[in-house]
């Protein structure tokens, strides 16, 4: 009886009682992809070749990109355990792949790194040393410290990164000189620390871990030489660019305002001077009814605002083809509803202060920002509804 209780079971339920399997991961690199199948290859056979000795693992988060580099990884993975996939579908985003990278390994230490072989992976091991050994949370890959650069970039996007990184200064406290680093390590701890309070907008994770922790983070940056890109192209691009903007904002007006509320009111501003212009033109130029200048304005002024938020405010779930018509329609059925409030709320207001002073104006500013609120909260249910996969592109 009780040799049968010690004979060791192998049944899948029962836990082994052996010894640990010993080549678990100590390091995971995460590599984000989108369309980069010729690249993958590339990019493991380069690990195996500088990380000898550390037991590590490779995770590549694919966005189901349409070139089929899931597959690609999926066929690697078959003959090489060290390789992993996170797929996601309907979803898009540099950030939100490598939170999701970061947070399916279970490895003592993660780094990210892009698949395209522009960051040195010769770094890491340096990287691994310095983070163990010098108790640091981070350690940042960097272009900006001496022995580091940007290699062959053109003036344009010099020009943009220099931009971008003088913006970081708005949120970031740390005096890190390339916050815009998409090639790091940390320990595991941190990324555990931040991960349910990043913005995971758009490109700049580094950024948002720096600015998401509550506490000044250990950090060091080792330098490296960017490289021209392998295989495929850059998905850098002007949307990018706009959700940096985006994770600024949440970053700095975020805690009080819905982000999106501040391009939204932004541009309902803009809208105000296309309704005076049009009116102005109908109505004192073309000496038209007041009544058909205003209603010609309103419409013109909403419509401009429809094509300006769906191209801005809400670019990530931008309306195309019938679901822009869908979408005029309901954005100007709920602004025709707010435009009631405002000045319902505006003439309430305006008849119970007192008649004289300023009270006018401030009854205005109320009913405006009323309607405001009111367009901003429905439209933005009803005609940006949410996709169901969370920030598609
Ligand atoms: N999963 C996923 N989803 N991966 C993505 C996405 C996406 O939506 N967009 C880009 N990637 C992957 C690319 O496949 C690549 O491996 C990596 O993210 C970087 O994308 P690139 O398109 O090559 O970006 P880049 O070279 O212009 O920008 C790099 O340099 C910037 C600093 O100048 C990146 O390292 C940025 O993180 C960095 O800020
Ligand atoms: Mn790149």
């Amino acid at each position: 009886m009780s040799a049968e209780r010690e004979t060791p079971s192998t049944s899948a339920e029962a836990p082994r009682q052996s010894a640990p399997v010993l080549s678990v991961p100590v390091l995971s690199v995460v590599v984000p992809t989108f369309n980069e199948r010729e690249n993958i290859g590339a990019v493991t056979a380069r690990l195996d070749a500088v990380l000898g000795g550390i037991p590590w693992e490779v995770i590549f988060v694919d966005d189901d990109s349409p070139d089929g580099t899931a597959r690609a990884v999926r066929e690697l993975a078959a003959a090489d355990a060290r390789v992993r996939l996170v797929h996601r579908v309907n979803r898009r985003g540099l950030a939100s792949a490598s939170v999701e990278g970061m947070l399916a390994s279970t490895a003592p230490y993660v780094a990210v790194m892009d698949a395209d072989l522009q960051h040195d992976e010769r770094l890491l091991p340096d990287m691994l040393a310095t983070l163990r050994e010098d108790a640091l949370d981070i350690v940042i890959g960097s272009r900006h410290v001496a022995g580091g650069s940007v290699g062959n970039w053109d003036s344009d996007r010099q020009l943009a990164s220099r931009v971008a990184t003088r913006l970081s200064g708005l949120v970031l406290k740390a005096d890190v000189k390339d916050p815009m680093s998409g090639f790091f390590m940390l320990r595991r701890e941190l990324i555990d620390e931040v991960a349910r309070d990043l913005s995971t907008i758009g490109f700049k994770i580094l950024l948002d871990i720096f600015v998401t922790a509550k506490r000044p983070l250990r950090f060091k940056e080792l330098p490296y030489r960017f490289r021209t890109r392998a295989a495929g192209e850059s998905k850098l691009d002007s949307v990018v660019a706009w959700q940096y903007i985006l994770m600024l904002l949440d970053k700095t007006l975020g805690r009080y305002v819905p982000i999106r509320f501040i391009p939204f009111a932004f541009i309902g501003g803009l809208g105000v001077f296309v309704h005076l212009a049009v009116l102005w033109l109908i109505f004192d130029l073309s000496g038209r009814d007041f009544v058909v200048g205003q209603t010609a304005a309103t419409l013109v002024a909403m419509t401009f605002n429809f094509f300006l938020n769906n191209m801005f405010t809400f670019r990530d779930r931008r309306l195309r083809g019938w679901g822009l018509l869908r979408g005029w329609v309901s954005f100007t059925l709920a602004c025709s509803l707010g435009a009631v409030a405002n000045v319902g709320i505006a003439t309430y207001l305006f008849h119970s202060t007192p008649q004289d002073g300023l009270w006018w104006l401030l009854s205005a500013v109320a009913g405006i920002l009323v309607g405001a609120v009111w367009n901003y909260a429905v439209t933005s249910v009803y005609t940006w509804s949410k996709p169901a996969g969370g920030l598609v592109r």
